[in-house]
């Protein structure tokens, strides 16, 4: 969604009408977007503007509070490392620093050809097994330093075989 297209456009409209007898509709709107594009970028939000009456800047800052907001595209496999107390005391800087070197990415950003978007992530309930990382849901327990390349080798294999 370069440039939101006519039919992009419609199914926006189309959105913002689901909820337009909802006092504050604007979270709800934001959701279905969310899912129906993977994410929500200005052009989308000018739209959103237009239908609802809330301002841009309103609708930004909702875009950007809210973590499972996105201004811009996922990768298919997204790495979240958590960086709560917890993990953060067993290394988990570490481990996000050796997906960043392994990826060339930063956390927040999505490698060029749109297969890994590493997302530093708060505490997700899984301390007991800290250090812990969540790929697409799955849950990497006690992760290492050293395990990060094979788990990276392992998904680009992955691809590699589909
Ligand atoms: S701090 Fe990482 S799972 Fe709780």
């Amino acid at each position: 969604m370069a440039k939101l297209s006519e039919s992009g456009a419609q199914k926006i409209i189309e959105i913002c009408g689901r909820y337009k007898d909802e006092k504050t509709p604007l979270m709800m709107i934001l959701s279905d977007i969310q899912n129906e594009f993977g994410y929500i970028p200005l052009e989308v939000q000018e739209v959103v503007s237009k239908e609802t009456g809330i301002s841009v800047a309103e609708i930004y800052g909702v875009v950007t509070f809210y973590s499972f907001f996105s201004l811009t595209p996922k990768g298919k496999y997204i790495i979240g490392c958590c960086l709560g107390t917890a993990c953060y005391v067993k290394g988990a800087q570490q481990i996000i620093d050796k997906f960043s070197e392994i990826l060339g990415i930063k956390p927040g950003e999505t490698t060029a050809d749109g297969m890994f978007t590493i997302d530093a992530l708060r505490c997700i309930g899984a301390c007991g097994i800290a250090p812990a990382v969540s790929i697409n849901g799955t849950v990497y327990p006690k992760m290492s330093v050293d395990q990060v390349p094979k788990v990276v080798a392992d998904y680009k294999a992955r691809e590699g075989a589909a």
